[in-house]
């Protein structure tokens, strides 16, 4: 399917797409925290007593990496990844072939213009690192979560304004100065940026490597070019907080399900007895933002369920 974005009005959702034709992401570490509590989760709702084969969207797929990786596990499991970058989709489309991985579609699709009716409703909608890269969140939520089919899972992973606000001045410090440079040039800036800044840049942490936010996630931006130009000189970028998730959810008939990796109780975080008893007579909602305002999140990695 061709995904063409002819209208001006999409000038943000083409430096997007031109990003991650140039720098097509390369996926995650499969021994990172966010993977084992990825598969641990999906583990549940697939394996869960439902007789209907599982179908699985990877939506903004990338180069596959996760849905392939997944796909292995799961071999009972249709699954499905969908990507704005003609580049990611081919590697990744290569990716299954080599490996001879068969119960995976994927395809050349931009959520926003596309339609997306015709892949039908899916148990579980994965959409990690997408939505913050979009003008239009609310528009791009509700398409997504129209794929959720009742009783199905939506499992979002985005940004956070807080723990990533000084990592985002530090983004607009670099877009300022490559005002007018090539793609290439810029991504040398950045290079540059980040040798001469790193304590910097790991003293205001909030950027994501598999290596953290320190000094090692400075090394493995400088190691890997992809996910330097990820980091630090996204096409579009915003983040955001719990409030706005909650919104997005009761907007769209979704329930908060639970914070993947981040506990709703307040005791693993203080043995101040006066503290958790003003905690326990709080609402859930109360309780999770409260821990949202104590840690200052570089990112949300939250599951939603459908009624
Ligand atoms: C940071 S990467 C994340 C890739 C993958 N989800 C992962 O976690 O490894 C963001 C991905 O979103 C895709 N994307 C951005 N805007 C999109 C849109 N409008 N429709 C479909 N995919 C989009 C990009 O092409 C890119 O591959």
């Amino acid at each position: 399917m061709a995904v063409k974005i002819r209208n001006k009005k999409y000038s943000i959702m083409k430096s997007v797409r031109h990003q991650y034709e140039n720098w097509p992401f390369p996926g995650t570490d499969f021994r990172s925290r966010e993977w084992l509590l990825l598969l641990r989760q999906i583990g549940k709702i697939i394996n869960s007593n439902n007789k209907q084969a599982a179908r699985f969207a990877d939506i903004g797929c990338g180069t596959g990496h996760t849905v392939l990786a997944l796909a292995r596990i799961f071999t009972g499991t249709q699954f499905w990844g969908i990507d704005i970058s003609r580049n990611s989709i081919r590697q990744a489309k290569g990716l299954a072939s080599d490996n001879q991985i068969e119960n995976v579609t994927f395809r050349n699709i931009n959520i926003i213009t596309d339609r997306l009716l015709h892949l039908g409703k899916f148990r579980v909608v994965y959409c990690a690192g997408v939505l913050h890269h979009i003008e239009n969140l609310d528009k791009a939520f509700a398409r997504v979560a129209t794929l959720v089919e009742p009783g199905g899972y939506l499992i979002l992973w985005l940004y956070g304004r807080y723990g990533r606000a000084r990592h985002r001045l530090n983004q607009k410090f670099l877009k300022t100065l490559a005002s007018g440079l090539s793609p290439s040039k810029t991504l040398e800036l950045a290079h540059e940026f980040a040798v001469q800044f790193k304590d910097r840049l790991a003293a205001d942490g909030g950027f994501y490597t598999p290596r953290g936010s320190g000094l090692d996630g400075v090394r493995w931006l400088l190691d890997h070019p992809h996910w330097l130009a990820d980091q630090m000189i996204p096409g579009f970028e915003n983040a955001f907080d719990l409030g706005d998730i909650f919104r997005l959810l009761d907007n769209n008939g979704l329930v908060f399900h639970n914070w993947l990796g981040v506990s709703d109780s307040i005791t693993g975080y203080t043995s101040s007895k006066l503290i958790e008893k003003r905690f326990a007579i709080l609402n859930r909602r109360d309780r999770l933002l409260a821990i949202e305002y104590l840690i200052k999140p570089d990112y949300y990695f939250i599951v939603a369920r459908r009624a």
